[in-house]
């Protein structure tokens, strides 16, 4: 198709279909997958969220990004995506491309609302974000603005900081300055944490306890991105705990990650099934409890969040409480923290993904009657 002539034609695909509101069922765009070293978790959260949406509302459309970033309209969430041809025209934007090469599809394809779990860069840090605003389609999450600042640890903690919410001390390390081994020693102390600036599910992150570690350390974080953290270790239990909502938030009980690695590592995460136990409740204070609840919200509002967010923690024997970040996009497979806290807080799975999608249609209804032109 000629692009000057897409106008024309009856096509209807998902970025410009308009928000239907006479659709018996919502059709729910949930988009997985990515271009992202977290792509495999997506998958996982992706399917659990499609089994268990409410389908008396809801009619899951899945769309797939493999990791080249080509888009597929799937009939479920595949364990993997395979580099196939896509069956089904839906490519809309083309990997590398100036291209938008908007294919015909049948007019079957709107969607009303998106649920983009996708993890990492290009998913959760305000791209998709981005295009699904610009498309005009409400989606479940984060903005543009706190996508990207939750993303990015750098200037995550400086918000932080800004609003005084204690977090461990840093150093950043890019291009035009790397901190020598001396001067990170000096600073933060030994062991220190090196971690890349955008990136999750502990994804080149590591420990570093001399100086040939700390030069691997930074070798490996700067793999993934061009900017990394250096961190000073921070002896603690590991808490976390899940804000919902737009304005009005709630907080849910906390939970405790007791990981069996040296760390919560991605191999602890996800490759060894005994690699972490997690606490729900986690076994602390009512004051604690309390403590952490308060800070996890204002964490979420300092970071111009929405919708959801799982803010984590760490807990010194001191009973000091020190942020670690936020996650805006949170694992999100029926047995992963951010559920799991909200189930043990009263929210069952499935009429949270329903609660997810009833907060962005809220803000999208709201963000419609801002004016645009003078
Ligand atoms: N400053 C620190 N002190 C102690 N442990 C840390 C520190 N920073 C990170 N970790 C460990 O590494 C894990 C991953 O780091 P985190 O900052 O949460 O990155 P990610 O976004 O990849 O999850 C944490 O869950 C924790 O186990
Ligand atoms: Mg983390």
């Amino acid at each position: 198709m000629r692009f000057d002539s897409w106008r024309a034609e009856p096509v209807d695909t998902l970025f410009i279909a308009p928000y239907n509101a006479c659709m018996e069922k919502l059709r729910v765009g949930i988009i997985f997958g990515g271009k992202s070293a977290e792509h495999e978790v997506s998958l996982r959260s992706a399917r659990s969220v499609s089994e268990a949406i409410d389908r008396e509302m809801y009619e899951p459309i899945h769309i797939g990004i493999d990791t080249q970033g080509n888009w597929f309209l799937r009939e479920d969430v595949p364990r993997e995506i395979i580099r196939e041809a896509p069956r089904r025209t839906l490519v809309i934007l083309q990997n590398g491309g100036g291209l938008l090469r908007v294919a015909s599809c049948q007019t079957d394809s709107a969607i009303d609302v998106a649920f983009p779990i996708l993890h990492g860069p290009f998913g959760e840090d305000g791209t998709m974000q981005g295009l699904l605003k610009l498309a005009d389609i409400p989606f479940v999450g984060a903005g543009v603005l706190g996508s990207a600042v939750g993303m990015d640890k750098d200037v995550m903690k400086r918000l932080l900081r800004d609003a005084n919410i204690p977090i461990a001390k840093f150093l950043v390390a890019q291009e035009r300055h790397i901190p020598i081994y001396q001067e990170a020693k000096d600073a933060l102390g030994l062991p220190l944490f090196v971690k890349p600036a955008n990136m999750g599910s502990s994804v080149g992150v590591s420990k570093a306890r001399n100086e040939k570690e700390f030069q691997n350390a930074v070798e490996g974080a700067f793999l993934y991105d061009t900017k990394v953290i250096l961190e000073e270790f921070i002896q603690g239990r590991e808490l976390e705990c899940s804000v919902l909502g737009n304005n009005n938030l709630s907080a849910s009980v906390p939970g405790e990650v007791v990981p069996t690695h040296e760390f919560y590592s991605y191999k602890a995460k996800y490759l060894d099934e005994n690699g972490a136990t997690l606490e729900i409740p986690a076994n602390i204070s009512p004051q604690t409890t309390q403590e952490i609840q308060s800070l996890a919200i204002r964490t979420f509002q300092t970071l111009s969040c929405e919708g959801l967010g799982r803010v984590d923690f760490f807990l010194k024997d001191t009973g000091e409480i020190l942020v670690n970040e936020i996650n805006t996009m949170p694992g999100f497979t029926s047995i992963s923290m951010y559920p799991k806290l909200w189930e043990a807080s009263g929210v069952p799975y499935s009429e949270l993904i329903s609660r997810l999608i009833r907060l962005a249609r809220e803000r999208f209804e709201k963000e419609k009657l801002l004016k645009t032109l003078r």
